[in-house]
């Protein structure tokens, strides 16, 4: 286990308020802030174009971020798009198959807009779009097998929904696709930096950088087993080796998808929170949020008048209190104590509203998280739920 007290001294907001989001967004550590400001006082231009110091020191840094993510995930550098998040990622591989009238993409209940919408919105191109039930908050991977037809051309799914933190079988989703011939999307907004992800079954993994990675927010990457397996959806520059106005040769992976100038400060930001995460271990980081999850469970589930959606054992639980809506409830333990949690449909409205409710109150763990917090947190809910006994 990894010093909480030392890490925590890394994020200063901590000491102000409790923060319980980090599934949204997470906290950002002072070796991430500092690598920006260096990068705005000392050094800033653009990213791959310039021959002048500042900008081959820029390209030097981005890179090195590529290259820090690379070892981290276990992947070639080259294979990694840089992105302004999760939902670009994703929306970078439905934009960039070439789909066919008849086409059929599955999917799950339990995924969040940014694994729904981009997959619904090609129904425009005839493309049909099949979603797997949960069994109380899993996909069992059967359940794909048996969508999958000689028509499928894509399996997205979530490594862990947003609103229930359950952690889904994606490699066996993974293998029984690839066996399949078909190529899997795995979400992993809420996975990547909390627990291990191997991608040896995993065709496309869409990255957060501003969550489990401690990264800032505006960064993100798709990492792509064969990137050339997709077409480019956005245009401009920093992508070619050579454009006339009759012919275009694009660069190749990972610069032809990323035309433009980027996000420069977060993605050198984003290098020192990576070898954070990678120091503190991601193994240490699961089995403490996982510890931190069942206390949070555990409490919340003896409270009466509470009711919890989550299955117990992650570092995320859903729940309401009887007569507030999630965003009056909210708003309460902000007042009372300042908890900061999340509250509404949590950007997955179909699963949210399945629970016939006006969405969750959501408390979410990170790796500074402490089981003081979680404390504070149920006693906030006896309390304000009026059942202080
Ligand atoms: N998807 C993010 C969340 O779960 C924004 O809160």
């Amino acid at each position: 286990m990894y010093d909480i007290d030392r890490l925590r001294d890394q994020f200063p907001i901590l000491r102000k308020c409790i923060y319980l989001d980090s599934a949204s967004t997470s906290q950002t550590p002072i070796c991430s802030v500092e690598a920006m400001c260096e990068y705005f006082y000392e050094y800033a231009a653009n990213h791959g174009r310039g021959a002048h110091h500042l900008a081959r020191k820029t390209t030097e840094k981005y890179e090195e971020t590529r290259e820090i993510l690379a070892s981290f995930l276990k992947v070639p550098a080259g294979h990694l798009i840089f992105t302004k998040n999760t939902t670009e990622a994703v929306n970078l591989v439905a934009n960039g198959i070439r789909w066919k009238k008849g086409d059929e993409v599955i999917t799950t209940f339990l995924e969040h807009h940014a694994n729904l919408l981009p997959w619904m919105m090609l129904r425009e191109q005839g493309v049909r779009v099949k979603i797997v039930p949960h069994e109380n908050g899993y996909i069992r991977p059967e359940n794909i097998q048996n969508e999958i037809t000689k028509k499928t051309r894509l399996v997205a799914v979530t490594h862990m929904p947003n609103i229930l933190g359950t952690v889904q079988p994606v490699e066996e989703i993974g293998r029984i696709s690839r066996d399949a011939g078909v190529p899997v999307i795995v979400d992993g907004a809420q996975s990547v930096g909390h627990f291990p992800v191997d991608v040896k079954n995993i065709d496309y993994l869409a990255i957060p950088g501003h969550k489990g990675l401690l990264g800032p927010q505006g960064t993100g990457a798709l990492y792509a087993k064969d990137p050339d397996s997709l077409k480019c959806s956005i245009y401009g520059g920093g992508m070619v080796v050579h454009v006339s106005h009759e012919e275009v040769e694009l660069l190749p992976p990972p610069a032809r998808f990323e035309p433009g100038t980027p996000n420069i400060p977060g993605v050198i930001g984003l290098g020192p929170a990576i070898r954070l995460v990678k120091n503190l271990g991601v193994r240490n980081i699961h089995a403490y949020e996982k510890r931190l999850g069942h206390r949070m469970y555990r409490g919340l589930s003896s409270i009466g008048g509470v009711e919890v959606y989550s299955p117990p054992g992650t570092g995320v639980v859903s729940f309401n209190a009887e007569g507030r809506t999630p965003n009056e409830f909210a708003r309460e333990l902000d007042e009372y104590k300042k908890i900061c949690v999340r509250s509404g449909m949590h950007c997955a409205e179909p699963l949210a509203s399945s629970y016939h409710c006006q969405g969750t109150v959501r408390a979410s763990v990170g790796c500074y998280s402490t089981t003081d917090e979680i404390d504070s947190l149920v006693g906030a809910v006896r309390h304000l739920s009026g059942h202080d006994r």
